[in-house]
């Protein structure tokens, strides 16, 4: 059981002090009944609230997928650029979202956004092996010897080691690579390239887990995911 204006407020549709208001007018009911005080304890899943007549949907936690566009940065706030979080719409935003993982500035593609650490953390664990797919323009196409060693695991000029990854070109003219990686290393893909003397002209993550980028998403928007989406992260 939690109070029912930290239910209400923790939807997104309504600050702390918006719901106070409601209550006070009296446009606030559980389960049928005008509530009088938002100390009133509620349970979330199965009593009925509804706020200014229309029914609270809840959900504990929210799952965006948004198609990050170029020069916007993969943080909560940033003094100079604009982030993934200043693109979602208010009829998705509530408190606590943060992008479950970092594209750089210049990176496009799906870009999780979500209130949900636990689930976050489960997937960008490299022990989880949930692959992320990118597809990378390079300034010129790979040898066979060069796919080889993405299969072994590259190593980076500072000496890292990368995990196995798999690679495959898509297009000779302009040559892009389709490139799965399980782990999220600092600018992995560019230094991956890097360290075979290749370089990345531009990159875009097109899929994450079993769940492909929604191609009818335009740069820039978002949506969220079904259950069946949300599942499919955590199905490679
Ligand atoms: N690898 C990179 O180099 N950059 C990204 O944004 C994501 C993966």
């Amino acid at each position: 059981m939690e109070r029912l204006d930290k239910i209400i407020a923790s939807q997104g549709k309504y600050s702390r002090s918006e719901v106070k208001k409601l209550i006070k007018a009296g446009l606030v009911t559980l389960n049928g009944e005008k509530v009088k005080s938002g100390d009133v304890k509620a349970d979330a899943e199965r009593d009925t609230i509804t706020v200014n007549g229309e029914g609270i949907c809840y959900k504990k936690h929210i799952y965006i997928m948004l198609n990050k566009p170029q020069g916007v940065v993969s943080a909560t706030d940033d003094p100079f650029h604009k982030t993934v979080i200043d693109l979602v719409p208010p009829s998705l935003f509530r408190q606590g979202l943060f992008p479950a993982g970092r594209l750089d500035g210049d990176t496009t593609g799906f870009v999780l956004i979500t209130d949900d650490g636990d689930f976050a953390h489960r997937i960008l664990s490299p022990k989880n092996h949930i692959i992320k797919t990118y597809h990378a323009t390079l300034e010129h196409s790979l040898t066979q010897e060069d796919i080889k060693k993405f299969t072994e695991g590259i190593e980076l000029k500072d000496g890292t080691l990368c995990l196995e990854a798999q690679v495959k070109m898509l297009t000779e003219e302009p040559p892009v690579a389709e490139v799965k990686i399980h782990e999220g290393k600092y600018h992995q893909v560019k230094r991956m390239f890097a360290a075979l003397g290749n370089r990345v002209v531009a990159l875009r993550r097109v899929k994450m887990g079993g769940l492909d980028l929604d191609e009818n998403l335009r740069e820039g928007e978002c949506r969220e995911l079904t259950v069946k989406e949300f599942e499919a992260i955590c199905d490679n």
